[in-house]
C-alpha cells in the first residue's frame, strides 16, 4: 500500500482508464483522513471536476446540510468516490472504469481506517456491498464486513430527483451518529 504522499502523486498521474484524459482535475477526497466514517459516492460531477473535490455541487450541499442536521461534523468524515475523474456527461462509470480505479480507494481506506463507511448510492454499494442487491431494499440495514459497519444509503442526487427519499436517507444518517456516538463512548 502507498501512503497518503504517494498515493496522491500515484492518483495526479493516472491514466489507467480513458477518465484520466478528459478530467480537468483528479478528485481524491476532502475531509479529515484520520476520520471514524469514510462517504463514498458515484464519481466526479462538473463542479467536482473544476474544483478537485467531491460532492461541492448541489448534491454535495444537500448532503453537507443532511450531515450537519444530524450533527455528524466536518472532522467525523472524510468523502471519496469509485472514481476520481468525472465520467463525461456525468454518466455512471463503466465496470472496467470502476476496477481500475477501486485500487486507490482500498488504499485509501487501508489508511484512514474508518470504523463506518457510508455508501452514497448504487454505484457504491454495487463496487462496496454487492454487485447484485437494490439499494432499495438493502438501504438503511447495517452491514458488518472485514471489521467495518457498512451503512448503504440513497445517493443525494436521488433526494434532488425524488422528494420522498428524503425522510428514509434522513433516518439511516441517524443511525450513522448512533454508531458513531457508540463508537466514540468506547
Ligand atoms: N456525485 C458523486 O457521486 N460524487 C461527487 O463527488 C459529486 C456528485
Amino acid at each position: 500500500m502507498l501512503n497518503w504522499d504517494e498515493l496522491v502523486a500515484s492518483c495526479s498521474t493516472c491514466i489507467k482508464c480513458q477518465l484520466g484524459s478528459t478530467r480537468k482535475k483528479i478528485v481524491i477526497g476532502r475531509g479529515n483522513i484520520n476520520a471514524p466514517i469514510m462517504m463514498i459516492g458515484e464519481g466526479p460531477g462538473e463542479q467536482e471536476d473544476l474544483q478537485g473535490l467531491p460532492f461541492v455541487g448541489p448534491a454535495g450541499k444537500l448532503l453537507d446540510l443532511l450531515l450537519e442536521a444530524q450533527m455528524i461534523k466536518k472532522e467525523d468524515y472524510y468523502i471519496a468516490n469509485i472514481v476520481k475523474c468525472r465520467p463525461p456527461g456525468n454518466r455512471v462509470p463503466l465496470d472496467e472504469e470502476a476496477e481500475r480505479c477501486l485500487p486507490f480507494l482500498r488504499n485509501q481506506v487501508y489508511l484512514i481506517k474508518p470504523k463506518i463507511i457510508v455508501c452514497l448510492g448504487s454505484t457504491a454499494m454495487k463496487y462496496i456491498i454487492d454487485k447484485e442487491a437494490k439499494i432499495t431494499q438493502i438501504r438503511g440495514q447495517w452491514i458488518e464486513r472485514k471489521g467495518y459497519w457498512i451503512m448503504p444509503t440513497f445517493h443525494p442526487a436521488a433526494l434532488l430527483r425524488d422528494e420522498s427519499k428524503k425522510l428514509l436517507m434522513w433516518e439511516d444518517i441517524k443511525k450513522v451518529k448512533q454508531r458513531l456516538d457508540n463508537i466514540c463512548q468506547n
